[in-house]
């Protein structure tokens, strides 16, 4: 099997470096055990995106435990639900998922929406006052970075008016139809990793003719191909799947390299087609 050693990774503005690679483990399509054991044990992911709100981050830390992997040879992100945002709910819920996880520090925690709901606060207010809690398990070394999910432009700008710390890493949905390349370009600027979500539209883009023709070019399968252009472009890429077959196919993606003309070919899918969400309701 033709895995690498190890992935490279990407430095954050904290010090860490986080693997350019890593496993998404949404809750849509399901929690595989065994898919978690062979990424683990058999395809050396080391870095594991999670969320309270996927509701299975006991399961992961009963899985780490089994793989034998060492905490320190492990990237773990989780998120914060908008349900706790707020200072004080956001730093117990932080310390309820380090306890569900079986950890006692996360590598990467991030908000993971910038919509808030505290009776008597404008939604600028509420995200300064839950950044402030993330800052301060930062300073604890509760979290080694911090970070935010689905941030636009304008929410940035206001927590670096806010705050102290800027967000080490923005998590955004990112695929051949969905490149925001403003915001990337505005997250290299203010030294803010980019982490892209969604590599290969849900599936949806596994079938698109320029996909297909690019896999047969480089005898690569179509997710290969989406996920490696994701990784040329510098971003963060975290595809899931509970299938051990296709995490491994996943993950064998630094054997090759596509041409700029070929970059070029699936930069020009983008068509600004969303996946997961709708942004005419972030606030
Ligand atoms: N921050 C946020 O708001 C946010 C939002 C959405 C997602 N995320 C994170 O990003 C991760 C990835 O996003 P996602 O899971 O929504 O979508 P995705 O990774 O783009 O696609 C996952 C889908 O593709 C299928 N798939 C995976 N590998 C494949 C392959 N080689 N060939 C064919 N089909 C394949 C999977 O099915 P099988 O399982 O059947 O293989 C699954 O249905 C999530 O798991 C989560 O960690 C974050």
């Amino acid at each position: 099997m033709d895995i690498p050693i190890d992935f490279p990774t990407v430095p954050l503005s904290s010090g860490h470096n986080i693997p350019i690679l890593g496993l998404g483990m949404s809750h849509h399509g399901g929690y595989s055990h065994n898919a978690l054991l062979h990424a683990l044990r058999s395809c050396n992911i080391r870095h594991i995106d999670t969320a309270k709100r996927y509701g299975n981050e006991e399961l992961i830390g009963k899985a780490i435990s089994e793989s034998g992997v060492k905490r320190e040879d492990l990237w773990i992100t989780t998120k914060l639900w908008p349900g706790d945002y707020g200072y004080e709910n956001a730093t117990q819920a932080c310390l309820d998922s380090c306890k569900r996880l079986g950890v006692d520090y996360l590598d990467l925690y991030l908000m993971h929406w910038p919509d808030v709901q505290i009776p008597g606060k404008s939604s600028r207010e509420g995200r300064a006052e839950t950044w402030k809690a993330l800052e301060d398990l930062y300073y604890r070394g509760v979290c080694r970075s911090i970070g935010v999910s689905n941030f636009l432009i304008h929410h940035l700008e206001q927590l670096k008016e806010n705050c102290d710390v800027v967000p080490h890493l923005n998590q955004v949905e990112y695929h051949p139809f969905q490149r925001p390349q403003e915001l990337v370009d505005y997250c290299n600027r203010n030294n803010i990793v980019f982490g892209g979500y969604c590599p290969l539209a849900k599936g949806q883009v596994l079938t698109h003719p320029v996909i297909l023709r690019l896999a047969k070019q480089y005898g690569k399968t179509p997710a290969q191909i989406c996920i490696r252009w994701s990784i040329q472009n510098g971003i963060v890429t975290i595809p899931k799947s509970t299938k051990e077959s296709r995490i491994q196919e996943n993950c064998q993606v630094l054997d090759f390299i596509l041409g700029d003309d070929d970059v070029f070919s699936i930069n020009s899918l983008h068509d600004g087609r969303h996946v997961t969400w709708d942004p005419s309701n972030v606030l």
